[in-house]
């Protein structure tokens, strides 16, 4: 197993169980085909989903059991929307819907120019209430930080509080991390894993490639 690198404070990291290991050992392999990447990156997605869902509040709820007890748990103290960062992050909303029934969705396209790695905001279509709503930011991988930055900020255009953010991504760099860390510090950030570093063309290293690519022509 790598050894792990240090946090930014708002970032998080699923357990590095063999499951995980070997589920992404999968999906980095240039020799996965397509239907396989999307099997095996789908189940990731869902342990992420899972894992971010507990970094959402709750408040105590009191129900009554079929035995006539009452039993005093918790109830999440919040509506949630996702947002998908187009294309790749379209790829995670079947796993957030899978755990979220009915779940509403926005979406924002933003691409990375391929030359100097900027983004470049085309469109955001968001729930019209989402300045009320915890939000799910999806996107499989953070490399410079440069495209999640920009979709926080037409979150936070649209009235979202940054602390109602939770960034939820499948690989992410530390480049990427210490930018959020310095760019949004409220916002939190949950990644499945965190590699080593970024190469001179701010690819993530050893990464898996382009995720959109891959998911979506194979
Ligand atoms: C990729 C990826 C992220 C972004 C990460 O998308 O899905 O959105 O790059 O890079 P960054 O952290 O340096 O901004 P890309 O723009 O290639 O578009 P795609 O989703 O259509 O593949």
């Amino acid at each position: 197993m790598p050894a792990l690198p240090a946090l930014p404070p708002n970032a998080a990291r699923l357990p590095t169980t063999p499951q995980l290991h070997a589920l992404l050992t999968i999906i980095r392999d240039k020799n996965t085909p397509r239907s396989d990447f999307i099997f095996y990156s789908d189940r990731i997605i869902r342990l992420l989903v899972e894992e971010g869902l507990n970094h959402l509040p709750v408040l105590e709820r009191t129900v009554m059991t079929p035995t006539g007890c009452p039993y005093t748990g918790v109830a999440f103290e919040g509506r949630i929307c996702g947002v998908s960062i187009l294309r790749a992050g379209e790829a995670m909303e079947s796993g957030l819907r899978e755990c979220c029934r009915s779940v509403r969705i926005g979406k924002i396209l933003i691409q990375r120019d391929e030359e100097t790695a900027k983004p470049k905001l085309f469109y955001a279509k968001l729930p019209e209430d989402i300045e009320h709503r915890w939000v799910l930011l999806l996107d499989p991988m953070l490399a410079t930080g440069g495209s999640a930055i920009q979709a926080i900020q037409v979150l936070l255009d649209h009235g979202v509080k940054a602390e109602r953010i939770l960034f939820l991504n499948m690989i992410a760099s530390p480049e990427g991390l210490d930018a959020i860390w310095n760019a949004c510090p409220q916002v939190r950030v949950v990644s499945a894993w965190v590699d080593a570093r970024l190469s001179a063309q701010n690819c993530i290293i050893p990464g898996l490639g382009d995720y959109g690519d891959r998911y979506y022509s194979g």
